[in-house]
């Protein structure tokens, strides 16, 4: 099983000034998904959907949405709205219509989704609470022999990116207490830093996934600055191999097809080969 991961894709409303040309970056996103020759079965958007929660850019990103060959599930970060996300993708039946909270499974494949909802409005920081902890703890509970991965836009560590640390997840103690009762847990998939960042977190692996458009400059102690950088955007791959060998996490940049020279063809090495127009970018 293969679940792709884009996040904060901060969709503007069509005609806005798009400073970051964040809708153009989400169409080359999508088409790059859609070229991959192992199809994804499905795509997780962990959140930052759009960029002011309003219900125009919802629909913009429907419509950039719209050519993806595999399903997408979307979650809340700090810039959405989850009223009008729901009213913009009232035909995504894992989104509650009602409730406090966009938390939700999906079932359907090798590997469970758990979404988590850890938006506050109106926050840039975010939270889990009791409750939602509790519902977490029940849904692990129900079926710990299954493979999960919880997706959710707050990060649950801090990154070291100062500015960006200050706006970080309260509950974060309180989920490591849960996950360490649940070694099923494979992954926790996250957003919000626009950077691609990895560590050990309560005996699993978390990550953050680059945005599909501007990404945060790396300003490691002492710089505490926070500033927006046009670095290579890239998605996520997740790969899952099975009980024995797990979930391999991969970083595929997301950029226009390059031609490939092809060192061994699957039964041998290829002699003598030469690289193939284009290989050089220019
Ligand atoms: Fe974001």
């Amino acid at each position: 099983m293969l679940i792709a991961q884009i996040s904060d894709t901060h969709i503007g409303a069509p005609g806005r000034d798009d400073l970051l040309r964040t809708s153009w970056h989400l169409a080359r996103a999508v088409a790059h998904l859609n070229r991959r020759e192992r199809r994804p079965d499905l795509v997780v958007i962990t959140g930052d959907l759009v960029d002011h929660g309003e219900v125009g850019e919802y629909e913009h990103l429907r419509e950039l949405l719209a050519p993806l060959r595999m399903p997408v599930f979307l979650l809340p970060g700090n810039h959405d709205d989850r009223h009008n996300l729901r009213r913009a993708f009232a035909d995504h039946a894992y989104l509650q219509r009602e409730g406090p909270y966009l938390n939700y499974v999906v079932d359907d494949w090798p590997v469970r989704l758990v979404a988590l909802d850890t938006l506050v409005p109106g926050q840039p920081g975010g939270r889990l609470c009791d409750g939602q902890l509790a519902w977490l703890a029940d849904r692990l509970a129900e079926a710990p022999a299954r493979p999960t991965v919880i997706a959710m836009h707050h990060p649950p560590f801090s990154s070291g990116v100062a500015v960006l640390d200050a706006f970080g997840l309260a509950g974060s103690d309180a989920l490591a207490a849960v996950l360490r009762r649940h070694p099923q847990v494979e992954r926790v998939l996250c957003g919000h830093l626009h950077r691609p960042i990895v560590r050990r977190f309560a005996g699993t692996v978390a990550c953050t996934c680059p945005s599909t458009a501007h990404q945060v400059a790396l300003d490691l102690p002492p710089a505490d600055r926070l500033a927006f950088v046009m670095e290579p955007p890239a998605c996520m791959l997740h790969l899952w191999l099975g009980e024995e060998e797990g979930t391999i996490t991969h970083l595929s940049p997301i950029a226009d097809e390059r031609p490939l020279w092809v060192m061994h063809d699957g039964e041998g090495w290829v002699r003598g080969s030469r690289p193939p127009a284009g290989f050089h970018p220019t």
